[in-house]
């Protein structure tokens, strides 16, 4: 199986299959407790990874660097303000240099056709580190939590609640019902997945795993594992803050929400960054229904397992 993820990209999480991402949680796992027992192994060295950044991160940008380098890899960060990606040179062009340099190459940006021509043309495994319709690095992470927290993922119910056509809500609908974990977008009406993204949800989901689109919060959580929110207005879409605020308040996840899954051991997840008193009540946010650390921390253990598949 690890054969088969050689020389892979992961542009969306549709690509990969359940037994696919069950064996990358499966290495995470190992990583994470070699990290925690101090173990250091050279698995990267000789090879090398640029980082393309149109877009801020902090999460991401740290995972990829300290996992790579810490096994003895060479990064180089390329913010978009300083190389000629899109400016003076295509994404085609630029795909071909650097694939001819790199090992791998992460994507952070706008548009998914940026990270998918970039695939098509590097020749190298391209890694999507967000863009305005997608972010699998994420819910890999945001999966090893969950089977943290529950020991298992088949049979969960994760509820999203927000902006149901952000990246992170498409995201979640590639990756959870998949793996058997149903899905419940909690989201004004005027803010519902798009249609096909239903669709291909509950084409790929496990027998069992529903997906869902419920509009009233309470009724939306009710009988949820997991209640998860995202940022109201994303990267890109600042001048929406002040709208989206107004659409979106009654769907702040605090404690009263929370105690409408009706369930005691729920808990509560953000991919960060958060704006809290927001989408979060601050006093949620600092509970210890709250693994928004535990998520922050398995992006770097689950982008290693990515890379070590995928590269090696
Ligand atoms: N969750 C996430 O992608 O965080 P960053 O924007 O800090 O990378
Ligand atoms: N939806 C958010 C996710 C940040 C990790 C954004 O795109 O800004």
């Amino acid at each position: 199986m690890a054969g088969s993820l050689r020389g892979r990209s992961l542009v969306s999480l549709q690509e990969w299959s359940r037994d696919e991402i069950g064996l990358l949680l499966e290495v995470a796992r190992q990583a994470k407790a070699e990290r925690r027992a101090g173990v250091v192994r050279r698995r990267f060295e000789g090879k090398s990874l640029a980082l393309i950044f149109e877009k801020r991160s902090t999460r991401t940008r740290s995972a990829f660097e300290t996992a790579f380098g810490e096994e003895g890899g060479w990064v180089s960060f390329l913010s978009t303000d300083d190389i000629h990606l899109g400016v003076k040179e295509s994404v085609e062009d630029t795909a071909r240099v650097l694939g001819r340099m790199y090992d791998g190459i992460e994507f952070r940006g706008y548009a998914q056709e940026t990270v998918e021509s970039l695939a098509r043309w590097a020749g190298v495994p391209v890694y999507n580190g967000l863009t305005d319709s997608d972010h699998p690095t994420q819910v890999l992470a945001d999966l090893l939590t969950l089977q943290e927290a529950f020991g298992r993922l088949e049979g969960l119910s994760l509820a999203f609640v927000g902006d149901g056509r952000n990246n992170m809500a498409h995201a979640l609908l590639t990756g959870l019902p998949k793996m058997g974990v149903s899905l419940t977008v909690v989201c004004p009406p005027e803010l519902a997945p798009r249609p096909e993204w239903l669709e291909s949800a509950r084409a790929a989901a496990l027998p069992g795993a529903e997906v869902r689109v419920v509009h009233e919060p309470g009724e939306g959580v009710r009988g949820a594992d997991a209640v998860y929110t995202d940022v109201w207005a994303s990267m890109g879409e600042e001048d929406q803050a002040e709208e989206r605020r107004r659409i979106l308040a009654p769907y702040q996840v605090n404690g009263a929400l929370m105690a409408a899954t009706g369930r005691a051991r729920s808990i509560f997840l953000h991919c960060l960054p958060a704006n809290k008193g927001q989408e979060v009540s601050a006093e949620l946010f600092e509970s210890e229904v709250s693994r928004v650390f535990d998520q922050a921390e398995n992006r770097k253990h689950t982008i290693k397992a990515l890379m070590l598949v995928t590269l090696l």
